[in-house]
């Protein structure tokens, strides 16, 4: 099928390279210009694992294009996906601005029907008002314009596994023949016959096939903010839980295995620590909030996830300032800028936050990220990048694990603390072990795991404040 991709983000690029992958031809357009050059060059303008050897795939294929003329685009799409960012507004609601250019553009620009699928996350009922505009922006023409919702679930990191091995694909729909057209544009997925399936390289473990949800337009959209919005309520349980494991002496690695073992409750994303940050989840459940209000409908539970997730920077620096005393004129090593691992993506991360408040109270700052280094450059000139996590523990008086990349696991620990000046690791991901480290004479402190009777008082002090 012919499918036009408007808005080349995380979103969009991933959607039109999968979509190309499975057998689609696609013309992707974007209006930064610069994004499209950097595609034609060869490169991504983002970190994504395997989306890079697709894109090179489907372009030699001749499936998938980029092009600055986003006329040329919405004329070659029968079916047209709008990818273009919803970013919040400073009271919170998603900006759909870029939504309506969109529409106007594809009515004037387009020279036949087409079908119109929101793919960016939107409040409810941006359907009827993208319905509303299309026919508005087209009434000197002919052309009609079907319009659907298909919120994408793709998570950073493995956003093309998700797209390929989605748990659902979600369409909303007005009617049978934009349902057809969807379930026929995921058929490859849906019938599991993308082979060989490029992220598992041909051996694919994954069984099941996703489900297809048809929904009316309204549930569609609201499966996505309620989803993204459950999820992040999910974590600042698992955070609110860490706070009264510190507090009063229990292991919250012990307690949420335990309540993961609940197939009701599920071990997925009750992982505590330094909160959730990138471009989805803040910007999500404040729109999400925007939205119940405007419904007259009490959202403190969504106020209060938000609220404990807001404190969880703070928390980890009153540790710091427990365990130094002062932070002024202190070097502070901190691994990880990305807001999560296997990403470049430092949007909205707690680790920035950590950073720009440690500068707040003048410790001289270290760091290293294995991805987002370039990305960080230009937000803090001042502080030392290093070339790897070893430079960061250089003269150290304390370590702060912000992201928990993988490799920082595997590290030579025994090295790190021959290179500190103090053997001091604050863990804002749990991810390493707090008995073998201090077996190995670090002083060692987790998220939500048992710590000194000082230290308790502190965590207790700061959750109240
Ligand atoms: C999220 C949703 O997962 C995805 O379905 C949606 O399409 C887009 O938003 P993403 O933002 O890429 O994806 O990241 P995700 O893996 O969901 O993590 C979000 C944040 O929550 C990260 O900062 C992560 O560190 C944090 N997190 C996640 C936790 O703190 N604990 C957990 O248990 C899981």
């Amino acid at each position: 099928m012919r499918i036009a991709i408007l808005g080349c983000g995380y979103v969009g690029l991933v959607t039109g390279a999968c979509l190309a992958e499975i057998g689609h031809s696609v013309v992707c357009t974007d209006n930064d210009e610069s994004k499209i050059e950097t595609l034609n060059q060869g490169s991504l303008p983002i970190y994504e694992p395997g989306l890079q050897e697709i894109v090179d795939r489907c372009v030699a294929a001749q499936r998938l294009s980029f092009t600055t003329n986003l006329g040329e685009a919405v004329r070659h799409g029968d079916t047209i996906f709008i990818c273009v960012g919803t970013p919040p507004l400073p009271n919170g609601d998603a900006d759909l601005s870029s939504i309506d250019a969109a529409a106007r553009l594809i009515a004037t620009e387009s020279r036949s029907s087409k079908l119109v699928v929101e793919k960016s996350t939107v409040p409810m009922q941006t359907g009827q008002n993208l319905a509303r505009a299309l026919t508005i922006y087209s009434r000197k023409s002919s052309h009609t314009f079907s319009v659907a919702s298909n919120p994408e679930f793709l998570r950073e990191g493995t956003a093309v596994l998700d797209f390929l091995h989605p748990d659902r694909i979600v369409i909303g729909v007005n009617d049978e023949q934009t349902e057809g057209m969807l379930r026929e544009i995921y058929q490859p997925v849906l019938q599991r016959s993308v082979v060989p399936c490029p992220v598992h390289k041909g051996s694919c473990p994954v069984k099941e096939a996703p489900t297809l949800l048809v929904t009316s337009i309204s549930s569609a959209e609201l499966i996505k903010h309620a989803s993204n919005s459950f999820l992040a309520v999910k974590i600042s349980y698992a955070n609110l839980i860490a706070d009264i494991c510190e507090s009063m002496g229990a292991d919250v690695e012990e307690v949420v295995l335990g309540m993961g073992l609940d197939p009701r409750i599920g071990p997925a994303f009750l992982r505590p620590g330094l909160g959730f940050g990138g471009f989805c989840f803040p910007k999500d459940i404040q729109a999400f909030i925007r939205l119940g209000e405007r419904a007259g409908v009490d959202v403190s539970l969504l106020r209060d996830a938000e609220v404990i997730n807001k404190r969880r920077v703070d928390q980890f620096l009153a540790k710091a300032t427990h365990y130094l005393w002062t932070l002024k004129q202190k070097r502070i090593g901190v691994l990880g800028l990305a807001f999560k691992p296997n990403t470049d993506d430092i949007r909205f991360a707690p680790a920035i936050e950590l950073i720009s408040k440690l500068l707040q109270e003048h410790a001289q700052v270290q760091v290293f990220d294995p991805k987002a280094m370039t990305k960080s450059r230009s937000l803090f000139p001042s502080i030392r990048y290093c070339q790897d996590a070893y430079q960061v523990a250089e003269h150290a008086e304390a370590l702060l694990i912000a992201t928990e990349w993988e490799e920082f696991k595997n590290l030579d620990w025994e090295r790190i603390k021959t290179l500190m000046q103090r053997p001091l690791v604050l863990d804002g991901r749990n991810l390493l072990d707090a008995q073998q480290m201090q077996a190995m004479g670090f002083e060692y402190q987790g998220i939500g795991i048992p710590v000194t009777q000082a230290a308790a008082e502190t965590a207790r002090a700061v959750a109240l404040r």
